[in-house]
């Protein structure tokens, strides 16, 4: 949907855990090699979540950052967004523990979104909707992640490929000077909904001893089919944020993609005439952290200060669901 602008990121902020886990580590688990993971997915190493460490304890961290940045105080918050497919629990929403840590007093809403890698996408433009008819002045928006509790660590074609961690933005009413929010485009396609799944734990099948001997509580992935569907479908949606904003891909100074895997992004650079160097990449420290993987690449890039004020940004995300989309905005 494009709109006037009438939103801006107003702050970010980043948590990763402290563990640290290389491809050598991984060497020792499963049957696998540091050449082959970096070969095939451009991964070197991922953060591991501490034991009693928990989602809405990195959400939180992320989010005070947020805060911080945007010089607003928790009770400046109207609307508590967390995506998340690894949530504190299955009830209540993980979004009320983050109200309760980050000490935000004043009754907001606080819920969670579950599109998986593509959640933070969805929840921005959420965010965006309910500033831009002014329903909401300050809206947190966070993607976080604690997938190392749900995979299965001797299944050497999934626990190479994600880490832990949690990225959160503020939204806020913009200034009418041309930077803000410029447009969102969120799709999905429940016909591939198995491809990515944890069949297991949910009201269609129950935990029971059975399930957990199964091995039915953790990630399954047909990884070849997402391939395809996230080239083919991350450049579409990014076609998408380029056509509605009557922009070229020359006139990106960054996109900041969600980061799954460094072939699929080299494809849809070619496609979308993007080149690779405006990609801002740390998928070799993080590995795939789901929905929290463009909040932390967008915070860390401002930090560094590669990603300044007024670069107009482009941002992609896919994952199970399938659930994809992409936001333009000027910084
Ligand atoms: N180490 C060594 N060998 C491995 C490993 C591993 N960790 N994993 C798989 N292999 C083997 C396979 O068993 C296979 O062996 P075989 O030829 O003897 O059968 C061989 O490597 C090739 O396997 P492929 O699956 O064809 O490898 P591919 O190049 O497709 O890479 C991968 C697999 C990395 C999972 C890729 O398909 C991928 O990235 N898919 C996207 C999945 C993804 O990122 N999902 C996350 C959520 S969705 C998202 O975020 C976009």
């Amino acid at each position: 949907m494009t709109a006037t602008i009438g939103s801006r990121i107003s702050g970010t902020g980043h948590y990763v855990p402290a563990r640290v886990m290389t491809n050598f580590d991984l060497e020792k688990l499963v049957d696998t090699s540091d050449a082959w993971i970096q070969e095939r997915t451009g991964i070197r190493e991922r953060r591991i979540a501490a034991e009693g460490e928990t989602t809405s304890d990195m959400a939180t961290a992320a989010a005070r950052r947020a805060l911080e940045s945007a010089e607003l105080d928790p009770s400046d918050v109207d609307m508590i967004i967390v995506n998340t497919v690894t949530p504190d629990m299955p009830l209540p929403a993980t979004a009320m523990f983050v109200q309760q840590k980050l000490g935000a007093k004043n009754h907001c809403p606080s819920f969670d979104l579950a599109a998986a890698c593509a959640g933070f996408i969805y929840g921005l433009s959420i965010a965006d909707q309910f500033v831009r008819t002014g329903y909401c002045k300050n809206v947190v928006v966070i993607g976080v992640e604690l997938l190392s509790r749900v995979l299965d660590w001797k299944d050497r074609t999934t626990c190479v490929l994600f880490g832990d961690g949690a990225g959160a933005v503020v939204v806020s009413p913009a200034r009418g000077d041309g930077r803000g929010i410029l447009s969102t485009h969120i799709y999905g396609d429940g016909t591939l909904a198995e491809s990515l799944c944890i069949p297991a734990g949910g009201s269609r099948e129950p935990a029971t001893e059975k399930s957990v001997l199964a091995g039915r509580h953790v990630v399954h992935m047909v990884g070849s089919d997402i391939f395809k569907i996230a080239v083919k479908n991350l450049t579409a949606s990014s076609v998408a944020a380029l056509e509605a904003n009557g922009m070229s891909g020359d006139e990106v100074d960054w996109v900041v993609p969600h980061q799954a895997n460094i072939r699929i992004l080299d494809g849809v650079a070619k496609r979308c005439g993007v080149p690779m160097e405006r990609f801002y990449l740390n998928i070799d420290r993080y590995g795939n952290t789901s929905s929290a993987s463009v909040p932390i690449a967008l915070d860390e890039g401002i930090r560094a200060g590669a990603i300044k004020p007024g670069h107009s940004l482009l941002m992609c995300a896919l994952g199970g669901g399938i659930a994809w989309g992409s936001a333009m905005l000027r910084l």
